[in-house]
């Protein structure tokens, strides 16, 4: 008797156990109720789907599981909240109120969610700042304006702010966003912002910034740009799909020594590849795709030791283009070059042995007569995109053979004139030979070889007889 007592307590205290270690300890009954508070106002508001949450009244239900809930394991408050992306109806306000009784929470995530404004009709602007330890807020593909501005900058403990993809415009907001002195990445993306970047003496405010997306925005001269002279110390700047008519202010970008990535794409930038972009020896990331440069590569790009990342798609590129100074870099993982005509002509020698093994590699419109042969030695390649060039022979399924992850293989505009399936089984998922000259029964065995194929294309060449 006594030792099923015994028994007894002790697989209590291993349910209990088990409970604490499996999240089982329910959500504070406060913060249920506010998120159950929360859903109803948003589907009475904007009419959104009733179902969109499994977020529940019934008490018994434990908000931590909730989806786009994450508690505090320990506390069992809630520390990240997401909204998900449900489907909407009509735009709304979000009344910021309803937010209040998760005072302990570090991410909010509100993206995509058709809010068009904020507002709190009991404290008004300083609303936020009940949300003491709120660190990350994403407001992104919302329809918010500038009108957000005055909210945002009372929750002054906010280190990452992104406001991409809303109805923001005029001037870079420095000054509505001063107090946000622990800042540390903005992301401005996909607004229309114009106005200059001139408010110098009020960015010592932002001097922890260390990523800036301004991508996608209409700041239509450089000069406007030449204020970012004050954030040396940024590591992230997304400069992309601007509307310049100048050049690109480069050699204010080129004086920001810490900077990691750097995005310069869709920008109509003319000329060669700036010299002083080799300078940025700790660049992990480069894209200067879809722009109109002409030249080759900049030999000092060779100590670009950290780089991982390099675009070079749709730019113009004519003449022989040398992959030389990438040879030495050990951390490339991706490589992408492509000419807006096929003017350019990529030198592959093979003799050329670099030292990094590329996870993608996109070669299109580069006059290739042969696969380089530098790809023989690549053994985790994920993607392979040699489209649009003029290669003939075999398809080189050798590229699966020594690549087990490889799981797309765009092949297609080229002249390859044979297809033989490889012997072993591999994964690959897409695989495009369209438009090349193959000729001949098509090949039977290729669900046997190619069993997860998703999408293929062959179409476009001279097959004969029946499909397999
Ligand atoms: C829970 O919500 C449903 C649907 O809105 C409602 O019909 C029900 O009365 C609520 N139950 C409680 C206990 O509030
Ligand atoms: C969780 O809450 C406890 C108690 O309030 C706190 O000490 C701890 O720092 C919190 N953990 C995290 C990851 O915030
Ligand atoms: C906003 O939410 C608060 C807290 O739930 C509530 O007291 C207030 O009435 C709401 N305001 C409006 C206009 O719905
Ligand atoms: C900005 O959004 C607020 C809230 O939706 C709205 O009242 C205001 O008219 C908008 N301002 C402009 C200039 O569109
Ligand atoms: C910004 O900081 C100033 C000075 O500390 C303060 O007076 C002001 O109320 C703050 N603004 C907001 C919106 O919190
Ligand atoms: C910014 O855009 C607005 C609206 O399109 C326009 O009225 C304004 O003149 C532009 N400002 C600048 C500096 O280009
Ligand atoms: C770059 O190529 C595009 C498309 O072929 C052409 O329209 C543009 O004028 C070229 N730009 C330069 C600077 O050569
Ligand atoms: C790569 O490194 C080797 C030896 O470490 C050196 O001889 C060669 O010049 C370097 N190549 C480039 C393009 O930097
Ligand atoms: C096919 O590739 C050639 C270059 O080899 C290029 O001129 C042509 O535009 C490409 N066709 C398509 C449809 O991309
Ligand atoms: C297949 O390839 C042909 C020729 O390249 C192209 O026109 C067609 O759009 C492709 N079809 C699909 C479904 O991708």
């Amino acid at each position: 008797m006594g030792g099923k007592v015994f028994l007894g307590k002790n697989l209590i205290w291993v349910m209990i156990l088990l409970g604490d270690l499996h999240g089982y300890k329910s959500c504070i009954e406060k913060e249920r109720n506010a998120l159950w508070e929360l859903k109803t106002y948003m589907v009475s508001s904007s009419g959104w789907g009733l179902d969109f949450l499994t977020w529940t009244n019934d008490t018994k239900s434990d908000c931590c599981r909730w989806e786009g809930i994450k508690c505090n394991r320990t506390s069992r408050r809630v520390m990240g909240l997401s909204l998900g992306k449900p489907l909407f109806l009509d735009s709304s306000l979000l009344n910021l109120s309803l937010l209040h009784p998760f005072d302990d929470v570090r991410s909010l995530d509100l993206s995509d969610s058709g809010f068009d404004g904020l507002f709190d009709d009991v404290e008004g602007y300083t609303s936020l700042r009940r949300l003491r330890n709120l660190e990350i807020l994403d407001f992104s593909s919302n329809q918010l304006n500038n009108s957000i501005f005055p909210f945002l900058n009372a929750a002054t403990s906010l280190t990452t702010i992104f406001l991409g993809y809303n109805k923001m415009d005029g001037s870079f907001p420095v000054r509505e966003l001063n107090n946000l002195t622990i800042l540390e990445l903005l992301d401005l993306s996909g607004n229309s912002f114009n106005g200059s970047i001139s408010v110098r003496a009020e960015f010592p405010h932002l001097k922890m910034l260390k990523a800036l997306n301004l991508n996608d925005n209409g700041f239509s001269s450089p000069m406007e740009l030449q204020e970012l002279k004050y954030l040396p110390n940024l590591e992230v700047l997304g400069l992309a799909y601007l509307e310049f008519d100048g050049p690109i202010p480069i050699e204010v970008v080129c004086k920001m020594k810490n900077l990691q990535e750097l995005d310069l794409g869709g920008n109509n930038f003319v000329g060669q590849i700036p010299l002083c972009l080799g300078s940025l020896n700790k660049l992990r990331l480069l894209d200067l795709s879809s722009n109109q440069l002409v030249g080759n590569l900049p030999s000092n790009f060779g100590s670009l030791k950290s780089l991982e990342y390099i675009s070079l798609l749709d730019n113009n590129f004519t003449g022989l283009f040398s992959l030389n100074p990438l040879t030495n870099l050990t951390k490339l993982k991706v490589l992408k070059l492509s000419s807006t005509s096929d003017m350019v002509q990529v030198e592959t020698e093979s003799t050329w042995q670099p030292k990094f093994q590329l996870s993608v590699v996109v070669l299109q419109f580069c006059s290739l007569e042969k696969v380089p042969s530098f790809l023989v030695d690549q053994k985790k390649l994920w993607l392979v995109d040699l489209s649009s060039n003029k290669i003939s022979g075999n398809i080189p399924t050798w590229l699966l053979e020594n690549n087990p992850e490889l799981e797309v293989l765009q092949l297609n505009n080229n002249s390859f004139t044979i297809f033989k399936m490889p012997t072993i089984v591999h994964s690959l998922m897409v695989l495009d030979f369209s438009a090349n000259d193959i000729s001949g029964l098509f090949p039977d065995n290729i669900g046997c070889a190619l069993p997860n194929m998703l999408h293929m294309n062959g179409s476009d060449n001279g097959f004969q007889g029946n499909f397999p």
